[in-house]
């Protein structure tokens, strides 16, 4: 089997003995699929995009029709990538052990249309839509340059949680409770750079868990990581899952 990243044997064993994994994806894991990073120097959004000229609750009352384009663009992009080899591989994980937990910050749903179930949608869904006023799901009537909610007549605004704004409760609630009973936390495809979601690998590792980071660019946390995995999502993922498939004492 020709090795394409150093796995460690011994993160291979926590796996197989784990009881609940839980993993937290970011940007990085949507890459390889052509879904722009936000923080990647060259392509990434915010690097040629101010976000609080786009992803803030007060950029949205400053200019709704500027925001309306930016995501609609944004949902084109999304909706003509295809899942890659790293999505689908944290899908098969949770047929490998007993309990996994998937926390995206990914508002892109190519986790689930990997197949992976009870995706916690930690920053919310790019194609949900939303009343302003009140956070109430509707489908936005998309000839309009900016929809409105039909029960109140506010703007609608995209499903996504904006700088400022809570994480949604449920999904605050279940990810905190997730990353405190973990025994294994997978940090993968993140900058670590935005909380509260970069907080969860510490809260894993305070309660016990080992946690690890799969990162072509270990980042500024690496520190705080049991195992570091410099790579790729989409080749690191698919070798993992391959080495923990195979019996022990087979590799
Ligand atoms: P970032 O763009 O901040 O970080 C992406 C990370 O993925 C970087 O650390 C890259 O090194 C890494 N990466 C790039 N290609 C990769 C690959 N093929 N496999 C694995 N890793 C790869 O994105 P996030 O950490 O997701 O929030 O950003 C967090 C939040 O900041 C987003 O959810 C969004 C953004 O502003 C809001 O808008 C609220």
């Amino acid at each position: 089997m020709n090795e394409v990243c150093d796995i460690p044997a011994a993160l291979v064993n926590l796996l197989r003995d784990a009881r609940h994994v839980c993993i937290l994806t970011g940007a990085g894991v949507s890459a390889e699929s052509g879904v722009p990073t936000f923080r990647d120097a060259q392509d990434g959004l915010w690097a040629k995009y101010e976000p609080q000229d786009l992803a803030t609750p007060e950029a949205f009352l400053a200019d709704p029709a500027l925001i309306w384009r930016w995501y609609r663009w944004r949902r084109e992009l999304v909706a003509e990538a295809q899942p890659n080899a790293g999505h689908y591989a944290i899908a098969k994980l949770a047929e490998l052990v007993p309990q996994v937990t998937l926390i995206t910050q990914n508002v892109d749903g190519l986790h689930q249309r990997a197949g992976s179930k009870n995706v916690i949608e930690f920053h919310g869904n790019i194609f949900e839509d939303r009343c302003f006023a009140d956070g109430t799901l509707h489908t936005a009537d998309d000839k309009m340059e900016i929809p409105t909610c039909p029960d109140c007549g506010a703007d609608l605004r995209p499903g996504v949680v904006w700088f400022g704004e809570a994480i949604p409760e449920t999904a605050s609630s279940e990810s905190y409770t997730a990353a405190s009973d973990c025994d294994v936390f997978l940090s993968i495809g993140t900058s670590s750079l935005v909380y509260p979601a970069a907080g969860l690998a510490d809260l894993a590792k305070t309660s016990g868990a080992s946690v690890v980071e799969v990162n072509p660019d270990p980042t500024a946390h690496a520190a705080n990581f049991d195992f570091i995995i410099a790579g790729n999502s989409g080749l690191v993922m698919p070798e993992l899952i391959e080495l923990l498939a195979v019996e022990p004492g087979l590799e």
